[in-house]
């Protein structure tokens, strides 16, 4: 692990209150610890912040939306009255290197002390150059890859004159339902921990806090504090109640690596938590994150959260929700207006302290100073920079090699996967995703220009352009519309069957169907949760009609969420999660699909049978009365009309080879306090392709003072192996691996048995290991 010359103290995480509350128990809530803890810097924080007016200092906190200035005058609406008075600390949604010049040139030219302003985007997938979706990205299980994809999306955006990153999303999710799922990394806390890491590091792509100074790299945020993954029934901004422990052992790791690996800044979540806003949430900003964790950077609030806390009921209006906010820690207000509104009636009142006020504009003041805003305001806004750095080819070719590796083979029955370029075969190319362009991309594509991706159709004739394949196509069904003031799918706009037929013919005249189907890119993301996770419209019931010709179907999906497969995974031949794969995704799909690559991704998200099996996910905790497949019917937990189990697993992923597991080790059946124990598998590629396998290692601890989950991600590695070759994965486990909450909520491991798995997935077991841990 790398270390970070940064001043954040890495607190062990011992003991969290057992309350989840608003109770003040934070320490010097007004004295500034600053992140980089660089005495240099913070005299020159002092020295800003002593000339500052209060008005002033306020103007920092608050954060607009979009442009305040045309054509290079400060335009007549409210945010240009703020600006001509310096009161925009900060303003996202603007991109450019050219025009964020003309915006910062107007703060400059009007605001007093010439404050540089910090503009700051949503870059969650790529810039321009659109990535997968992030959901797909942590299916490689290759924290590199993910690091070097956020790194080029820094790269971009930075020269297009963003310096903050509002990602990564870092949210643990387990409830397909929630259209967020598609931004973060799914549902295991251990692998979100890494990948939080992973995105951290390519984000801000810095070795020490003095690398801010440099031209590309750029401040990282993480979101949403806390719990937004866990919304009651997967309704998007619902109300989240959980434990304090499920808080820390699920919820929280992702946001503590984040801190571990020097991330600047935090946004808080819309969501209450435990009937506590987050965004006016002391425990949480206060306790956890400042005093516990030694967080030095910024809190930013969500869009609107802060006046959102007068519809949860929190806060009487908005003047009491921005004295709530401030007293949680929070430093910065995204589009409330708040903070401009009250503070300064506030103070006057003696309800919030200017000293409050002093710690938050000095952790903003904090990372101007860093990213050396001071020294030049446009280091962001190089238009040559731009030019030659949005969407270069190699950007390009890394999204085509992300993409490839982010494509999970569900199901490849009688291996009618690949589709070699050697074998004539006449393709019928069926369903809604064969053209279209536009949802490639997925939600979230912030400035990518969805007319620049690659389709499937291109991409297929292009791999297979002097090839014994040939490709008919037929559209056969549309995507429905979701109409959203009926919240229903538009009856107006309901695709009908009147294709249906034309698809049948060709499918009839072919040897194999290849079916591409799926969610129009906004059925996932913000605001976009589903109550049914089937595939949208008819095409489930044009899949049905295509059965009926007896011909092979390979189906390809362009999707954000874990569907309901259930009918297709029995029905059809081959099943391909191409999810949304970013700007090259016809070139990366049909790579995968013609064996050119060799698909090695897996599931971080379990895939349902159905969504009345949600919440799911593997590592939950046993019951007093377990399922018996032997005694199905004996008052078990279970359910009447479906398996326990779902249809596709965490950890799950075909490959076009195959992989054996042999062998298992482990170095001794004792662990002490201190000592390290090696297991250990061969692995095998047994079958005709090479490949590339992720090996797991899960852990279950058998007895606990608190009930364990079944077992637990605690390793993993991808390797990669040429056909017939053999290697050996070794894991080491010591006493941290083995560490939980325990009853008084302390992070201790406790000694007993303990059983281990070196897995294909979060469902194999047949590679099994036994130790205890002694005193
Ligand atoms: C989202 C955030 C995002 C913000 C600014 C909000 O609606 O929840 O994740 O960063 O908008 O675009």
């Amino acid at each position: 692990m790398r270390k970070m010359k940064l001043s954040i103290v890495v607190l062990s995480l011992i003991s969290p209150l057992v309350s989840c509350g608003n109770a003040d128990n934070s320490v010097n809530s007004t004295q500034w610890k600053s992140y980089s803890g660089d005495p240099v810097i913070e005299r020159k924080v002092d020295s800003v912040l002593n000339l500052m007016t209060l008005e002033e200092k306020i103007g920092q906190m608050n954060q607009y939306s979009g442009n305040f200035a045309v054509t290079g005058e400060v335009a007549e609406t409210k945010a240009g009255e703020y600006l001509k008075k310096g009161m925009i600390g900060s303003t996202f949604n603007t991109f450019g290197a050219d025009h964020i010049r003309m915006l910062q040139e107007q703060n400059l030219k009007y605001s007093r002390l010439k404050i540089p302003m910090l503009f700051a985007a949503d870059v969650i997938h790529g810039l321009e150059t659109t990535f997968p979706i992030p959901l797909a990205e942590a299916c490689s299980w290759d924290l590199e890859l993910m690091e070097q994809s956020a790194r080029i999306a820094a790269e971009e955006a930075t020269a297009s004159g963003i310096a903050w990153n509002f990602a990564p999303m870092i949210d643990i999710a387990r409830d397909p339902r929630w259209g967020r799922v598609m931004e973060g990394a799914g549902e295991d806390p251990y692998l979100g921990s890494l990948v939080a890491r992973a995105r951290v590091r390519g984000f801000q792509g810095i070795e020490t806090y003095k690398d801010f100074s440099k031209i590309n790299t750029m401040m990282a945020t993480s979101k949403h504090f806390v719990g937004y993954g866990a919304v009651q029934a997967g309704r998007d901004y619902h109300s989240v109640d959980m434990s304090v422990r499920t808080l820390h052992e699920t919820y929280l790791p992702p946001f503590k690596a984040a801190v571990d690996e020097g991330v600047t800044a935090f946004m808080t979540a819309f969501n209450d938590l435990n009937g506590v806003p987050c965004t006016g949430n002391k425990y949480l900003f206060k306790e956890i994150l400042r005093d516990r964790w030694g967080f030095g950077g910024m809190v930013v609030t969500d869009y609107t959260a802060i006046q959102e806390m007068v519809a949860h009921g929190f806060a009487r209006d908005l003047k009491h929700a921005t004295e709530l906010a401030i007293d949680a820690g929070i430093d910065m207000d995204m589009i409330s207006e708040g903070f401009v509104t009250y503070l300064k009636e506030l103070v006057e009142e003696g309800k919030v302290s200017e000293k409050q006020i002093d710690v938050a504009v000095s952790r903003i003041l904090e990372m101007k100073f860093l990213l050396g805003l001071f020294d030049d305001p446009f280091k962001y806004c190089n238009a040559e920079r731009q030019k030659e750095v949005v969407m270069n080819p190699e950007h390009l070719k890394a999204a085509r090699e992300v993409a490839q590796r982010s494509i999970v083979l569900l199901e490849n029955k009688n291996n009618v996967l690949p589709l070699k370029k050697n074998e004539p075969k006449r393709v019928a190319l069926i369903g809604p995703f064969v053209k279209e362009r536009e949802s490639l991309t997925g939600e979230w594509a912030i400035k990518g220009d969805p007319d620049k991706s690659v389709t499937l159709m291109e991409g297929l004739e292009e791999k297979y352009k002097d090839s014994q394949v040939k490709f008919s196509y037929a559209k056969g069904t549309s995507l429905p519309v979701i109409d959203r003031t009926t919240q229903k799918v538009s009856t107006t706009r309901v695709p009908d069957r009147s294709g249906f037929s034309e698809a049948i013919n060709l499918a009839r005249t072919s040897d194999v169907i290849l079916v591409a189907m799926g969610e129009k890119f906004h059925w996932s993301g913000e605001a976009a949760s589903r109550t049914d996770i089937t595939l949208p419209g008819n095409q489930r019931e044009l899949l049905k009609e295509l059965k009926k010709t007896g011909k092979p179907i390979i189906l390809v999906l362009f999707n954000g969420r874990p569907l309901d497969l259930s009918w297709e995974a029995e029905n059809v031949d081959a099943i391909v999660e191409a999810w949304y794969p970013g700007i090259m995704a016809g070139h990366a799909v049909a790579d995968v699909l013609s064996g050119d690559y060799n698909p090695s991704a897996k599931l971080v998200m379990t895939f349902p049978r159905n969504v009345g099996q949600i919440p799911i996910f593997y590592n939950v905790k046993n019951t007093g009365r377990p399922f018996d497949e032997d005694n199905p019917a004996d008052y078990r937990s279970s359910y009447i009309d479906c398996p326990n189990s779902p249809l596709y697993p965490f950890g799950y992923g075909l490959s076009y080879t195959s992989f054996e597991y042999d062998n298992a080790k482990i170095s001794s059946k004792k662990l002490e306090r201190g000592g390290i124990l090696t297991v250990s598998v061969d692995v095998t590629n047994t079958g005709t392709m090479d490949g590339e396998e992720v090996v797991q290692l899960y852990i279950h601890d058998k007895v606990g003072s608190v009930v364990r989950p079944v077992k637990e991600l605690k390793g993993f590695k991808k390797i990669h192996l040429k056909k017939g070759e053999t290697k050996t994965v070794e894991f080491t486990i010591d006493e941290e691996r083995l560490k939980m909450y325990n009853l008084d909520m302390e992070w201790v491991a406790e000694p007993g048995e303990f059983e281990a798995w070196i897995a294909s997935s979060s469902a194999d077991e047949s590679n099994h290991l036994e130790f205890s841990l002694v005193e």
